[in-house]
């Protein structure tokens, strides 16, 4: 059950490969978020987010906008390509700008052997530039394949205390930054 102080999180999908490991990534994180408890979550798959590249205010961007000025905070699942993160995902953060101000964003990573790490440290100022807060605290999970069992089973215990760290910053800042919009509006 959801209450109306709960922290509105949108948990950003960042790959969008056919045979991607995301999803199971993402399904972790979204298991961590339920067990906190008080959120109110909204799973944006950045597959079923239909964009336009072209970033000229050509084509409709309404409803994407609309779910990310939704939210109080956001957590972004993003694999490491080539030592960066997604293009999607770039145009995805590209495609608002107004609706991400003053929100917290906290990432979980996934690759080789940097575990997404050098991914995440090209999205923080990425994320500056649109006037978000990055929390410090991230899940990291490096060789992701050896994770992964026969049956597609993904076993993150590992990450479970980073997981909490990034969600109690998340939640802090979350909270914080909401209340501080909201005086925004009221003045
Ligand atoms: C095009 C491409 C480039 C990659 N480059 C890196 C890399 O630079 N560093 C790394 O750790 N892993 C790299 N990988 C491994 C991916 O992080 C790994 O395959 C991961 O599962 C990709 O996420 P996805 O399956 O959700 O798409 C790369 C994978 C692809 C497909």
């Amino acid at each position: 059950m959801t209450t109306t102080t709960d922290l509105r999180v949108l948990l950003v999908v960042g790959s969008v490969r056919d045979d991607r490991r995301g999803h199971l990534v993402a399904d972790w994180v979204r298991d961590r978020l339920a067990e906190h408890g008080g959120l109110e979550v909204d799973v944006a798959d950045l597959r079923d987010v239909t964009l336009p590249a072209s970033l000229d205010g050509s084509g409709d961007t309404a409803a994407w906008r609309a779910r990310i000025d939704a939210a109080d905070a956001v957590v972004v699942v993003t694999p490491e390509y080539n030592h960066g993160y997604p293009g999607y995902l770039k145009t995805a953060i590209d495609s608002a700008y107004d609706e991400w101000r003053g929100k917290t964003v906290g990432f979980a990573s996934y690759g080789g052997t940097a575990g997404g790490a050098r991914a995440v440290e090209q999205l923080r100022p990425v994320f500056a530039e649109v006037h978000t807060h990055t929390v410090r605290d991230q899940v990291v999970l490096p060789n992701i394949w050896e994770l992964i069992d026969d049956q597609g089973v993904l076993d993150a215990s590992r990450a479970e205390a980073p997981a909490k760290a990034m969600l109690e910053q998340l939640v802090w800042w979350g909270t914080a930054l909401r209340t501080a919009r909201r005086a925004d509006v009221a003045a």
